[in-house]
């Protein structure tokens, strides 16, 4: 058992949290408008659950999800996030995120700009190509055929394994990308977003991305 940071209270946030319970680990979950603004989900979510400020989840554990509109990442604190490993659930859509030059014409990555933000922290894209309820649906036990698989990428290889360890207890299979650099591959529009793969076809529609 671990406690499990995050912050975005939205459909992610409140999917992941709804499975890692399941598992038997504690959340502590923040948004931008603050605990006292969580207590209906945090009855929801039971016991293991607890509302926080953007620093207690940042600081609850070495694990914190981000869940948030990818613009309003610019307004995290880096110092909070150091030391730990964020999973950057995270996407970039221009009508909702604004112009962002580098990530509009594709120079940098969603995550790899996040890790620029975030020096001292070590970010792992994961979540971002599954719709929010499929986490909590879609779920299955290993060794389950067609079991679908999500994607971990990151510059950190412990990092990696720590969150692929996260997501096959949650319940699905793990295709490791490797760096941040590669994270294009699983970006909004490219084959493997939001299809439901096994492993075996993530990796070929991550193979299959064009930039
Ligand atoms: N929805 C999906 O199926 C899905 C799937 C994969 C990836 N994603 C990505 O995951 C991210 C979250 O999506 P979502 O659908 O969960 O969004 P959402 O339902 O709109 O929830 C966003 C959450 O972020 C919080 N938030 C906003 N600004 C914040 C800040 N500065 N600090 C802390 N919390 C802040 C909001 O809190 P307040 O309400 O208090 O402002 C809210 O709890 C997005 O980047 C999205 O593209 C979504």
């Amino acid at each position: 058992m671990t406690t499990i940071g995050i912050i975005g209270a939205g459909n992610i946030g409140q999917a992941v949290a709804e499975a890692v319970i399941a598992r038997g680990h504690d959340v502590v979950i923040a948004n931008s408008r603050g605990p006292e603004t969580l207590g209906d989900l945090v009855a929801r979510l039971g016991d293991r659950a607890t509302a926080g400020t953007i620093e207690q989840a940042a600081g609850a554990g070495e694990l914190v999800l981000l869940a948030i509109p990818l613009a309003k990442e610019t307004e995290l604190e880096p110092s909070l996030f150091a030391g730990k490993i964020v999973i950057d659930a995270d996407n970039y859509y221009p009508q909702r995120d604004g112009d962002i030059a580098d990530l509009a014409d594709g120079t940098e990555t969603s995550a790899g700009r996040l890790q620029a933000m975030l020096p001292d922290a070590r970010v792992v894209k994961a979540f971002n190509h599954i719709m929010a309820r499929q986490i909590v649906t879609d779920a299955t036990a290993s060794g389950t055929p067609g079991r679908r698989a999500l994607a971990v990428f990151g510059d950190d290889e412990d990092a990696r394994g720590v969150v692929a360890a996260l997501i096959d207890e949650v319940g699905f299979d793990v295709v490791d990308g490797g760096a941040l650099a590669e994270s294009w591959r699983i970006q909004v529009g490219q084959p493997g977003y939001v299809t439901q793969d096994t492993a075996a076809e993530l990796r070929a529609h991550l193979a299959e991305a064009t930039r």
